[in-house]
């Protein structure tokens, strides 16, 4: 009789085993295919995106230089921006380069004097193949270090991909609000037009 309950509990106690572990495995690839960003995928399209930058002077220390401008939260105090069109895995498309700096006591004169002193990051839009985001006319995000690694949101995330497609915050959500329906910031009359 014991011995029929002890089998019993351990039959039970195995197939919670069991089932959790499917669940686990279950959510893990479900999480994999619908993760909008920081996958593989994404970290090595932006090393990708990153080469094919340095090769045309959008980056890196061989870069174009332009007069810094200064800008506003949350992209930082001094930035340059550069825009081209660039080739990626055959693919063709805008590229929008935006170099921000931040550092103590910063000055336009300070950052065009020592680039690489206040550099903190470079954001990312480049668009890629369609149907790539056909909700965000398949804009592909990406935040760059210094050096072509990439910054990380607080949950440790790698920001490169559909930045962040579905949430409240992030690169697409604020971009969405730009004029003319072109998720472009530069071209709004809020940045040219202002005294
Ligand atoms: C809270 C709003 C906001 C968020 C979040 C944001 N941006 Fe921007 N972005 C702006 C604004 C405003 C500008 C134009 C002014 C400036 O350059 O600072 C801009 C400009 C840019 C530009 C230059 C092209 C343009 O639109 O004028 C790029 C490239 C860019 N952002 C990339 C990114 C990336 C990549 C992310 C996410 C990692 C991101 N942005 C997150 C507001 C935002």
């Amino acid at each position: 009789m014991k011995r029929k309950k002890m089998m019993l509990l351990s039959m039970v106690v195995f197939s919670l085993v069991v089932f959790t572990g499917i669940i686990f495995v279950k959510t893990g690839i479900v999480e994999s295919q619908t993760m909008p960003f920081g996958t593989n995928e994404d970290v090595e399209y932006s090393k990708r995106l990153w080469q094919v930058l340095v090769k045309e002077k959008l980056v890196g220390p061989n870069a174009i230089q332009t007069l810094p401008y200064e800008g506003k939260p949350p992209h930082g105090v001094v930035l340059e921006t550069l825009v081209s069109t660039v080739t990626v895995n055959g693919n063709t498309g805008p590229a929008y380069v935006k170099a921000n700096y931040g550092g103590k006591d910063i000055t336009r004169s300070k950052v065009a004097n020592n680039r690489q002193k206040y550099l903190k990051s470079v954001t990312v839009m480049y668009k890629r193949e369609k149907g790539y985001d056909s909700d965000n006319q398949d804009w592909y995000w990406v935040k760059y270090t210094p050096d072509g690694g990439l910054h990380k949101n607080p949950k440790g995330m790698r920001l490169a991909g559909r930045v962040a497609k579905g949430k409240k915050k992030g690169c697409i959500a604020c971009h969405i609000m730009a004029e003319g329906d072109d998720y472009l910031y530069q071209n709004d009359a809020a940045q040219l037009d202002q005294e």
